[in-house]
């Protein structure tokens, strides 16, 4: 039970990638306010062009603050999660979202990541700031693409043969670490 919002101002950082795999993993409603391919491969999904409703079980998978809709919904998610790519526009950006809403849960996902180094780049970025916030990565993978063109969440790609089992192991394991936050019942946010 989650209202989890996936939230960016910068945009291509992998919001709607990985909006849709969670909420189909997690069995939840994805809805956006920005048309997405998502809305063509999930029965579940939603576009939301003006105001949005609030439900449970969703995720929100929001293309920028043009719709003032958007900030009611993210003050009322039990969590965000921030995708954040290496480079410092997006972690500039990424501070400043953190800061607009500090009083939030927010789950910073580093994004695309070449290198562990590029992680803990980003990490130490961001704690320099808010010491305090959780932080997870998912390295650079076509994972998440070749499951949302084919309409299958990360998992059932990742689960479908030996083949992707094998090609995405290192990708499925950081990506579960996010679901597991939430697949589980003590998800702590
Ligand atoms: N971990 C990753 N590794 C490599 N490519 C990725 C990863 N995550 C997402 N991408 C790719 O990055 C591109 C942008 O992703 P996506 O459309 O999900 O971002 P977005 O934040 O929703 O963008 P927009 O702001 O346009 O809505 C896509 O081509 C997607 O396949
Ligand atoms: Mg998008």
């Amino acid at each position: 039970m989650a209202i989890i919002s996936i939230a960016s101002t910068k945009g291509g950082v992998g919001k709607t990638s990985l909006a849709f795999s969670l909420a189909k993993d997690l069995r939840y409603r994805y809805a956006t306010n920005d048309m997405s391919v998502a809305l063509n491969k999930y029965k579940n999904a939603r576009y939301y062009p003006n105001k949005i409703p609030l439900y449970p079980d969703t995720v929100y998978d929001f293309g920028g603050f043009e719709n003032p809709h958007a900030n009611e919904i993210l003050r009322e998610s039990d969590i965000i999660i921030l995708p954040t790519t290496n480079d410092l526009n997006s972690i500039m950006k990424s501070l400043i979202f953190i800061k607009n809403f500090k009083e939030k849960p927010i789950l910073v996902f580093a994004n695309m990541i070449d290198t562990p180094a590029d992680a803990v780049m980003i990490r130490e970025k961001i704690h320099e700031h808010f010491p305090n916030l959780a932080f997870t990565y998912l390295r650079r993978t076509k994972l998440l693409k070749n499951a949302l063109e084919s309409g299958m969440s990360a998992t059932e790609l990742f689960e479908s043969n030996n083949h992707t089992q094998h090609l995405y192991k290192q990708a499925f394991a950081e990506y579960s670490k996010i679901l597991n936050l939430f697949a589980s019942e003590q998800t702590g946010f």
